[in-house]
């Protein structure tokens, strides 16, 4: 299976037809040797996906959607099925995010059928899970990491399918990360659980850090053992930013 490692732009409610220049440059800056070494995603809104998909047809710069319902098509008001983002030619999904764990009360077994959905499409979903600020402060972490993997990563799951993201929900959008030594332990977690229960496929599941990320704490965060790439927010919207994380492979 491919472990190269993933680094992956959420631009999450953000972006308009204005935004599509940012898009052209982050998939001319990917345009290089570099992406041997490493892949990129970007996920834009899912009303960008089809014209993001035409800007890279010439780029290694892979497309996603942020989300998907579990079913194929039917009558779910405002939902957007995998099957549609296949048809834009996305590849990937994010589900389980946890803003859509706490904005719509997704629940693991829903993030499970999200994931299933999105591999049925032949997506690779990107699967998030992390513990809240009280969690931590109560040393539930791997526990909450261990519910999480168990409930929403389905029993299909391949390395080629499935990507992990650990993101501390109180490192989203604050300026604040894990020291490097609770990014180690929670992802040398996360790998023995994937390793135990998916054995070779576990072990090349890829492991995305993500929270806060940016040009300047990039290239420690990513040395971290276990630490297969970025989930990048804010600074996934500046082509200029995204670039220089994904440059930290240089
Ligand atoms: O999906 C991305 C994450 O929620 C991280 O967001 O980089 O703005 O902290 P952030």
């Amino acid at each position: 299976p491919d472990v190269r490692p993933l680094v992956a732009g959420n631009w999450k409610m953000n972006g308009t037809r204005s935004s599509l220049d940012q898009i052209k440059a982050i998939s001319e800056g990917v345009r290089n040797e570099l992406s041997e070494k490493v892949e990129t995603l970007l996920c834009p809104p899912a009303t960008l996906i089809y014209v993001a998909t035409a800007i890279c047809t010439e780029s290694p710069l892979m497309i996603g959607g942020q989300d998907c319902h579990p079913e194929t098509h039917g009558a779910h008001t405002g939902d957007i099925s995998a099957e549609m983002i296949a048809d834009c030619f996305g590849t990937f999904v994010i589900v389980g995010h946890s803003e859509r764990r706490s904005d719509h009360g997704e629940s693991d077994s829903l993030v499970r059928s999200k994931a299933e959905a999105a591999h049925a499409a032949d997506l690779t979903a990107i699967i998030c899970i992390g513990e809240t600020a009280d969690e931590r402060k109560n040393g539930q972490t791997l526990e909450v990491l261990k519910r999480q993997l168990v409930g929403s990563v389905p029993d299909g799951a391949t390395a080629e399918r499935t990507v992990i993201a650990y993101e501390p929900i109180w490192a989203i959008g604050t300026g604040v990360t894990p020291t490097v030594e609770d990014i180690a332990e929670a992802h040398a977690f996360m790998r023995r659980e994937l390793t135990d229960r998916f054995g070779a496929e576990g072990k090349a599941m890829r492991i995305l850090y993500g929270g806060s990320v940016n040009p300047s704490n990039a290239k420690q965060l990513m040395a971290v053992d276990n630490v297969d790439g970025a989930l990048v927010g804010g600074a996934s919207l500046k082509a200029e930013d995204f670039l220089a994380i994904y440059r930290v492979y240089e």
